[in-house]
């Protein structure tokens, strides 16, 4: 048994933030994470994060208030009003935060923090350190944990690398704690806490074309549903506009904010034939772009009917050897394309999961002594569809919020209920589990399961939607839940064994997929990133609500709550 006054799941930015804020209340830390801390998923974020500095605003200048609106407005009016402008609020001190904790933003030519222009701004306004902002980010981050990890006069950070949550254990509406394996052993272990925030990243390999790294299974969301915690809006999946063709890499946004084009087979900007997209063109929020490309490849103007060019060449070798030098890294190495002199072949791929883990505006979910922050998480900031940027955003100031709301409730004395014989019950429960696993024997391959669903979303549950083919994929992740049940597992060891691990994770991939297609056929309406091709109009009377799926003995079951439109009255969306 091991003991800390809080729990973090996840060593990405989010988790490393709330350990960080845990840290400096003089709170014991635990952190957990399958994998090391700097091979989590916040490293591969490019482009930048948000924040009104206003450093290059000539002639006005720009704020939290302009910030917020753009979030709602780019939400389609479905992100809670009073969340994004916490959001946006604490955006520009987080951003001194981590330069003075040593993060090597670019610069302008005086010095200060350099911004580049991203989606539904309208001007630079994401900061950024070249096309690497999550990695360094990350570790700026980490070394403030580091510091604390092993030698300190405040109470320490523990980070457990490589440990694998199997569930996070609640009684009577209080979390107790977690029970997670140790990989290197296969030994399960309960991890007892006044306070658990889940950090755990996405949800992205539920599909086939993604930018997600494979550690992004989704499984941390799956674990507090079963434990009878709601998820929020996960119908609304973020297609980032440019992923590499092929492998689908991500393209950063970077690429047009610094000026790139896309182009069609005939050398055309062809976002200038669509209205909605004539005034921001390649810089409109994320979802325009992405249905626009969309409709051009199936217009027969696209490359082998799935790709359009991205043309960085009239940026010149030196801007991006400045800007951009990982972008024409992965363009040589993984499309055989070199951006200062030839096209790179681009399309649209899930990028981003908006809904999650549903919280309220101080990371706490319906769990005494439970919290989430970061893309696991729906405050909800991002609503029907997210502006790039506001990702790493919501990590560092929604981990912090979440670090600080765990530390109140643990210094003012923690769960008034603590209930050991649980915690023993549940390792119990798990380790019964993880036995069956391993001695299944039935003639399914994970691999098939997983690249059947991975089909399924892609094709059914992508940019553009419609009853009855969300109606087969329904019926198709349920066909392999059920053949989920027969699996075989080869590998019988409990040591470093991966294939017991995938197998846990499809099963939670199963269970949010399930989620995410029963929330867009119920959604009969098109909103941000879900566009029904049946219902092509948003319909605020009807669809102005948040989706909530519950986890029940009779299956899985939607319910719905109100928005927080206290600030802004919804209107058309027009850029
Ligand atoms: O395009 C990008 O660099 C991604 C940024 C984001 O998702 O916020």
């Amino acid at each position: 048994m091991k003991f800390h006054n809080a729990i973090v799941i996840g060593g990405g930015l989010a988790g490393l933030r709330a350990a960080v804020a845990l840290n400096q209340m003089n709170v014991n830390v635990g952190v957990i994470s399958k994998v090391h801390p700097l091979r989590s998923h916040s490293i591969e974020a490019q482009g930048g994060i948000n924040a009104s500095l206003g450093n290059h605003v000539r002639g006005g200048h720009d704020d939290y208030k302009k910030h917020a609106f753009d979030t709602i407005k780019g939400s389609d009016y479905l992100a809670d009003q009073k969340a994004a402008t916490r959001l946006t609020q604490n955006a520009v001190e987080c951003i001194i935060e981590m330069e003075h904790w040593g993060c090597p933003f670019s610069r302008t030519e005086d010095g200060k923090i350099a911004q580049r222009p991203f989606g539904g701004a309208g001007f630079p306004r994401t900061c950024y350190a070249s096309d690497k902002t999550g990695h360094v980010l990350l570790h700026t981050l980490y070394e403030q944990v580091a510091k604390f990890e092993y030698h300190s006069e405040r109470e320490q950070i523990k980070i457990y690398n490589e440990w694998f949550v199997t569930s996070v254990v609640i009684i009577d509406g209080v979390c107790q704690g977690v029970i997670a394996m140790n990989i290197a052993t296969g030994e399960l272990e309960e991890f007892r806490a006044d306070a658990v925030i889940f950090a755990t990243g996405g949800a992205g390999r539920i599909y086939g074309k993604t930018t997600n790294a494979l550690i992004n299974s989704g499984y941390g969301m799956a674990i507090p549903f079963h434990a009878g915690i709601p998820l929020k809006d996960m119908e609304f999946i973020q297609f980032h506009p440019t992923t590499l063709y092929g492998t689908n890499i991500l393209m950063t946004e970077g690429c047009r904010g610094e000026g790139g084009f896309l182009e069609n087979n005939k050398g055309e900007r062809f976002l200038a034939f669509y209205d909605d997209s004539k005034k921001a063109m390649e810089v409109a929020p994320r979802d325009i772009v992405s249905r626009n490309i969309t409709k051009e490849i199936l217009a027969g103007r696209g490359f082998e009917d799935s790709y359009v060019h991205l043309d960085l060449r009239h940026l010149g070798e030196r801007r991006i050897m400045e800007r951009l030098p990982e972008i024409r890294n992965l363009s040589i190495n993984f499309a055989g394309v070199d951006p200062v002199h030839e096209l790179i072949p681009i399309q649209p791929g899930q990028h981003y999961t908006m809904g999650g883990i549903d919280t309220n505006i101080n990371a706490e979910t319906r769990a005494l002594g439970l919290y989430a922050a970061g893309e696991c998480a729906c405050v909800s900031v991002h609503g029907a569809n997210r502006l790039g940027g506001n990702s790493l955003l919501e990590t560092t100031v929604y981990g912090k919020i979440a670090g600080e709301s765990a530390g109140e409730y643990i210094l003012s004395g923690g769960p008034a209920k603590r209930d050991e014989n649980i915690m023993k019950d549940s390792l119990k429960k798990d380790e019964d589990k993880i036995n069956e696993l391993l001695q299944s024997s039935g003639s399914e391959k994970i691999a098939d399961i997983k690249k059947e669903l991975n089909d399924v979303m892609d094709s059914n549950v992508g940019i553009f939607r419609e009853g009855k083919s969300l109606a087969d994929a329904l019926d198709k992740v349920r066909e392999l839940k059920h053949r989920f049940k027969n699996l075989k597992v080869t590998n019988k060891e409990r040591n470093l064994n991966q294939e017991l691990i995938n197998k846990m994770e499809l099963q939670g991939n199963l269970d949010v997929a399930e989620v995410i297609v029963m929330g867009a056929l119920a959604r009969e309406e098109s909103r941000g990133s879900q566009a029904r091709t049946d219902f092509p109009k948003r319909n605020d009377e009807s669809w102005l609500k948040h989706t909530l799926a519950y986890c029940t003995p009779d299956g899985f079951k939607l319910e719905y709550s109100e928005v927080d439109v206290s600030i802004y009255e919804p209107k058309e969306r027009k850029y």
